[in-house]
């Protein structure tokens, strides 16, 4: 409601107008709809751990996703041109921490489940689970490989930048192999709005490799060049005659 126009008082009545409203509404249907509400989870209370595992899931495979597509946008350097490195990196890490996180609920849960139950073993060795045991069991090597690509974010000094770039590529296979245990093995894929979710990410995430490989490719090709990668900011310094530094200054830092 725009009350620019009114005086304050006119403005005050307007807003309490629209709280009796509210309240009105509420008292009129919220009964009904909490009795509703209460009814269902009644009924369901059996299919709750089912519903939560596949909510969770599909919420795990978003912030893998969003982390991975996260990821891509600031190795290939477009995301420099919005957001702090610095905070887009921590973000890209939060962002696979709380899929590691969704991810290890997702599973227990089936624990509590009645539909299908897991036994923790089960849960543990791949492949070994009752149901739909390849597609689950490649979710459950995609969660092993989630802890080890996380992991490798706290021992990044310890194993150096190398050892770490190439744990790190083991997150392109966490990505599709979570995207294709929860194409296989989820029952919301008959849905078209989480079909097409896989299907944009799958195709940001190959659009974005496909380009973080050209990118390399041309940084190995012409080393002189300015490219937007982040392994080696390169940037051609004209060559200018140095000019004579003026009175009372400070000697030059050296040349790294
Ligand atoms: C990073 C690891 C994982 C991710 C991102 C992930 C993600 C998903 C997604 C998105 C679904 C589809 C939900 C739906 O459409 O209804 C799903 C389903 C499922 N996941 Fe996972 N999952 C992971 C690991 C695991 C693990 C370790 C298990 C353990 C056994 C597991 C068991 C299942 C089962 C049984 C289903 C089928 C549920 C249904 O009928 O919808 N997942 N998962």
């Amino acid at each position: 409601m725009n009350g620019r126009g009114l005086d304050p008082r006119a403005r005050r009545i307007g807003w309490m107008l629209v709280a009796v409203a509210i309240a009105a509404l509420y008292l009129a249907s919220g009964p009904a709809a909490l009795e509703r509400a209460g009814g269902w989870l009644e009924s369901e209370r059996e299919r709750l751990p089912w519903y939560a595992t596949r909510l969770l899931g599909l919420l795990s495979w978003l912030a893998i996703a969003g982390s991975v597509i996260w990821g891509l946008l600031l190795s290939t350097g477009i995301l420099d041109a919005i957001a702090h490195r610095a905070v887009s990196f921590t973000l890209h890490q939060d962002l696979s921490a709380y899929g590691l996180g969704l991810a290890l609920v997702h599973a227990a849960i089936l624990m509590i489940d009645r539909s299908v139950p897991y036994s923790p073993l089960e849960l543990l060795v791949p492949f070994a689970g009752p149901y739909r045991p390849i597609w689950v069991g490649i979710g459950q090597v995609t969660l092993y490989l989630t802890i080890v690509v996380l992991g490798s974010f706290y021992v990044r000094k310890r194993i150096g930048q190398k050892r770490w770039r190439t744990l790190h590529y083991l997150s392109f296979l966490a990505f599709v192999g979570a995207t294709v245990h929860g194409l296989m093995a989820g029952t919301d894929t008959a849905a078209p709005l989480i079909r097409w979710a896989y299907a944009i990410a799958g195709a940001i995430v190959a659009f974005l490799f496909v380009y973080r490989i050209v990118l390399a490719v041309a940084a190995r090709a012409f080393p002189q060049a300015t490219l937007p990668t982040t392994r080696t900011p390169r940037t051609v310094v004209p060559a200018q005659p140095a000019a004579p530094p003026p009175a009372g200054a400070p000697p030059a830092p050296p040349a790294s």
